[in-house]
């Protein structure tokens, strides 16, 4: 897979980037990750990237034609979008980011990140190259960058060879529940010990434990999260025991 970001602060992502799962994924070839800055798309002395709102107002506006240059050098010129290679806007104006399109976007071809400033883009980059526009959540970065950075790791470790399969199987939200709680040695500390069942060496009772505790914690922090979680006819149980003993 190929990750391209457009960026006017392309130093933001050299950490990030460079540690951890992101890092090793790219140095297994699973990936390679380029960071662009647009600004290098300007033909103007001061290599200006943005301009004043038509209709007036506070802020300034991303202005199309560095971006939309940027993305045909990058994805071809002329430029057809294709679902295949999705062009995505970071901004609070997108729909949320969530495991489900995390995992849309780790089996694409290609994916261009755009990360935006300012009052935002011009809407004929919105309307005329973006596949797609993303938030990471109901609040506002000063930028972009913040959000490619969680996408770009939220994407990666979700492509093959990235992590332990296992583990991406087990984690939190892949069948859209919480995860349950963990615990390693010692079995006690300061009087505070793990619970009985996880020592039993009961593989089948512990599993139990475990679905049920997913289930109950899901259900206190993120009912909502139940709505599309996929239960089985077992946690079907679990549940409505546990809705039951929440009503009396
Ligand atoms: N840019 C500014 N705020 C953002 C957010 N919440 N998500 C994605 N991009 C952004």
């Amino acid at each position: 897979m190929r990750i391209d970001i457009l960026t006017l602060f392309p130093e933001m992502f050299e950490g990030p980037f460079a540690n951890s799962i992101i890092k090793r994924a790219v140095d297994r070839n699973l990936v390679s990750i380029y960071v662009n800055n647009f600004r290098n798309y300007t033909h103007d002395r001061h290599k200006i990237v943005d301009d004043c709102p038509y209709g007036g107002g506070a802020g300034m506006v991303l202005k199309p034609e560095p971006i939309f240059e940027a993305v045909e050098d990058l994805a071809g010129k002329p430029y057809v979008k294709n679902p295949k290679k999705p062009v995505i806007l970071l901004s609070p104006q997108g729909r949320i980011f969530d495991q489900k399109i995390a995992r849309q976007l780790s089996s694409c071809e290609s994916l261009i990140l755009i990360c935006g400033h300012y009052e935002g883009f011009d809407e004929r980059i919105c309307q005329h190259l973006a596949t797609d526009e993303i938030s990471i959540g109901d609040y506002v970065l000063s930028g972009g960058e913040p959000a490619a950075i969680v996408m770009v790791d939220a994407i990666v470790r979700l492509i093959p060879g990235a992590i332990d399969e296992l583990s991406a199987a087990d984690d939190s939200f892949s069948r859209g529940l919480l995860e349950y709680p963990q615990y390693t040695r010692p079995a006690e500390y300061r009087n505070l010990s793990v619970p009985d069942i996880l020592l039993s060496g009961n593989h089948s009772e512990i599993e139990k434990w475990r679905r049920a505790q997913a289930l109950k914690r899901t259900l206190e922090r993120r009912p909502d999260l139940l709505q599309t979680a996929m239960l089985t006819k077992e946690e079907e149980k679990m549940l409505s025991k546990l809705l039951a003993e929440e009503s009396e």
